[in-house]
């Protein structure tokens, strides 16, 4: 498992809610968390490990042994309010950071690792990374959340993000679009809602 870096395709994946929770996936789940701590990172979205389930996981702590490690399966946000601008980054576009407006709060539904029903009124950093990780579950990166000023600004890198990984896809280190697009579908059959 790695993390998969923008412009891959599964980071565009609408993800479906997950309807099993095997063993298979909770290894995934702990490999998830290595992943973000080896990067620094304090959320990560399955579909940036190229898993199309809908689930994110999250310590603002960023360490491990510190903060508290989250899953929330199958998130639904509700109740957005107020606004503001913070920067965020993206372990998917490594170096690349950019102010991003948000709702300021935000109302969470969604069920723990052990199938509690999680329901929190978030705001701060926590409200700004279930909002992030959210989008990713839907396809959404931060990069389409900026305004027209500072999108101009991140341009030229996510340029540089296409070339690199279209000379990847051409090494064979990546494979093909149609090849990947296949084993999202397998996965999805075994652990997706389907409907
Ligand atoms: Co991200």
């Amino acid at each position: 498992m790695k993390i998969v870096t923008y412009p891959h395709p599964t980071l565009r994946h609408v993800s479906k809610p997950i309807r099993r929770l095997d063993a298979e996936l909770r290894q995934h789940i702990q490999e998830m968390f290595d992943l973000m701590y080896a990067a620094k990172g304090i959320g990560l979205a399955a579909n940036q490990v190229d898993l199309p389930l809908r689930f994110f996981i999250c310590n603002l702590a960023g360490e491990r042994g510190q903060g508290e490690e989250l899953v929330f399966l199958n998130p639904v946000l509700s109740r957005h309010k107020g606004q503001s601008i913070r920067e965020e980054g993206c372990l998917s576009m490594p170096g690349l950071y950019a102010p991003v407006r948000r709702p300021e709060t935000v109302h969470l539904e969604a069920y723990g690792l052990d199938g509690s029903a999680i329901s929190l009124d978030l705001d701060e950093m926590m409200a700004r990374v279930v909002q992030h990780e959210v989008d990713h579950l839907d396809g959404v990166l931060f990069t389409d959340r900026l305004s027209d000023t500072v999108e101009m600004d991140v341009k030229p890198m996510l340029y540089e993000f296409e070339l690199d990984y279209e000379s990847r896809q051409h090494t064979g280190e990546i494979p093909d679009n149609g090849v990947i697009a296949a084993r999202l579908a397998e996965l999805e059959e075994q652990y997706a809602i389907l409907s």
